[in-house]
């Protein structure tokens, strides 16, 4: 009878533990990508002392031959189990997509030295490890978005110098994770849409160089430095969209910069310089506050923003693509807001518009000319600094010379003595003689 219960009792457990902790692969072949492993995970206990992957090799392949992972809809697991990657040690790309992993442990994907993507949509991750990248120096894109992070380790991506697509979007960040980021040498692409980050600083930024595209909508984000961006130099796509922006600055000198979202904010001012000098052909400003914009000047740039701002109440027409032409000086300022359809008010409209880019051209002169003086007067005092320089060098080498001039009087005079000296030797020698 007690046998009979521990037999079951055993069966029963072996059954469970069976059905609740596995890992197995459906192998075939992916297009594009080469011999894959569809895995199956069942693992709610999040244990890690897997032994064996169940399923059978397609003919002539090994562990080895795994190049891609998929996940697979009936996978449950809340850690990444390392013996995935000590078994397939030649993996490149990983997909562990909507499995419920909360804890990526520092030895989840050590063993996986050839990883170039990796792939964790839609987990419930809150907490990785220091060193979970450690040995991944390849991986080029990293996909932790839709996740519940709200920090990461400083030094976690220590490794990643070729870590080019990082996406941390619809995670629970609060600030910007700066120092985070100051490894990625080479990322290109960061995307922290839909995170609660309210503070940018001055040098939020500084650790972007390389970055070229940059999605920053949904973050809650109240206002940004000057010169914020002044770092990301090879900068081409921001997107600002749904922040609770009032004012947005000069965006500075990007010359890479062809597109900026800043659609549903709160924008009431628009610096007039916003993209002066940048190479933006394409924004959108839908859903904003902006009333009462007055652009003035006509140059290409503030053309374009003109007519960009024009759509700023216009909720469901956001998108705008525009062409950056000559402006056409004769049609009236759409945005300057006293000028409307009256001829006299047109021709007024427009001497007023002339009067203003004339003010502002001035302006531009007289700021020029401040420039230029203020230069010179930085010259003339290194011009009085050099003739002082001039000067005590002068009296140096005078003193030098008068040094020199003592020196070779003591000497004649030493030589002169020493002469002396020796003519007397010589007739005390001769008077010896003598005797
Ligand atoms: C992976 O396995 C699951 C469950 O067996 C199956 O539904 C799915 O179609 C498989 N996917 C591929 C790409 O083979
Ligand atoms: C990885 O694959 C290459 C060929 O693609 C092979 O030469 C190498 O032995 C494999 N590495 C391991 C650990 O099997
Ligand atoms: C972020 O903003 C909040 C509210 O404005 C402020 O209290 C906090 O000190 C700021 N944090 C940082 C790091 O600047
Ligand atoms: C700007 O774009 C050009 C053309 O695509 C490219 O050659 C250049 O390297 C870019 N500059 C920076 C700083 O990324
Ligand atoms: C044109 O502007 C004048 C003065 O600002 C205003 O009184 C008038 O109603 C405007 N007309 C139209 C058609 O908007
Ligand atoms: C003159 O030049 C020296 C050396 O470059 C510098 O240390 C000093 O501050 C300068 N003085 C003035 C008045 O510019």
């Amino acid at each position: 009878m007690k046998t009979g219960i521990k037999v079951s009792v055993f069966i029963f457990l072996t059954t469970v533990c069976g059905i609740y902790s596995q890992l197995s692969c459906t192998y075939y072949d992916k297009q594009y990508y080469g011999y894959a492993c569809n895995l199956t995970i069942t693992n709610p206990t999040g244990l890690n002392n897997f032994k064996r992957i169940s399923g059978r090799h397609l003919s002539g392949k090994t562990n080895n031959d795994v190049k891609y992972i998929t996940s697979n809809s009936a996978s449950f697991t809340t850690i990444v189990p390392s013996f995935i990657c000590k078994t397939f040690k030649n993996l490149t790309s990983i997909e562990l997509r909507s499995m419920g992993i909360q804890h990526v442990d520092e030895n989840a994907f050590k063993d996986c030295h050839e990883l170039q993507a990796l792939d964790l949509y839609n987990n419930k991750i809150s907490r990785i490890d220091e060193k979970a990248f450690e040995n991944n120096q390849g991986l080029a894109t990293l996909y932790l978005y839709q996740n519940q992070l709200s920090e990461l380790p400083e030094n976690v991506f220590l490794n990643q110098q070729n870590l080019i697509t990082l996406w941390l979007d619809n995670n629970y960040f609060t600030s910007f994770p700066k120092k985070e980021f100051a490894p990625l040498k080479s990322l290109n692409n960061l995307d922290l849409r839909g995170n609660r980050i309210r503070n940018i600083t001055d040098d939020s930024f500084e650790n972007l160089k390389s970055i070229k595209y940059l999605y920053l909508q949904s973050t809650q984000i109240e206002e940004l430095p000057k010169n914020v961006f002044r770092h990301l130099k090879s900068l081409s796509t921001l997107s600002l969209s749904y922040n609770k922006l009032k004012v947005i600055h000069s965006l500075g000198f990007l010359p890479n910069l062809t597109e900026i979202e800043l659609s549903d904010n709160q924008l009431q001012a628009v610096d007039e310089k916003l993209i002066d000098n940048t190479g933006v052909n394409r924004f959108s400003f839908g859903g904003n506050l902006c009333a009462n914009f007055v652009i003035t000047d006509n140059s290409a740039s503030r053309a374009l923003l003109r007519s960009g701002l024009q759509n700023c109440f216009n909720k469901y027409n956001q998108e705008f693509a525009y062409e950056t032409t000559t402006p056409d000086t004769t049609t009236e300022s759409p945005s300057n807001s006293g000028c409307n359809s009256t001829n006299l008010n047109k021709r007024i409209c427009k001497l007023e518009d002339d009067n203003d880019g004339f003010n502002s051209k001035l302006e531009d002169l007289q700021s020029q000319i401040q420039y230029l003086i203020s230069t010179t007067e930085d010259l003339e005092a290194d011009v009085e600094n050099l003739t002082e320089q001039n000067q005590e060098l002068a009296e140096e080498i005078d003193k030098i010379i008068g040094e020199k001039q003592d020196l070779e009087e003591k000497f004649s005079a030493a030589i002169e003595e020493l002469r002396d000296q020796v003519e007397e030797l010589f007739s005390f020698i001769s008077s010896r003689g003598d005797i």
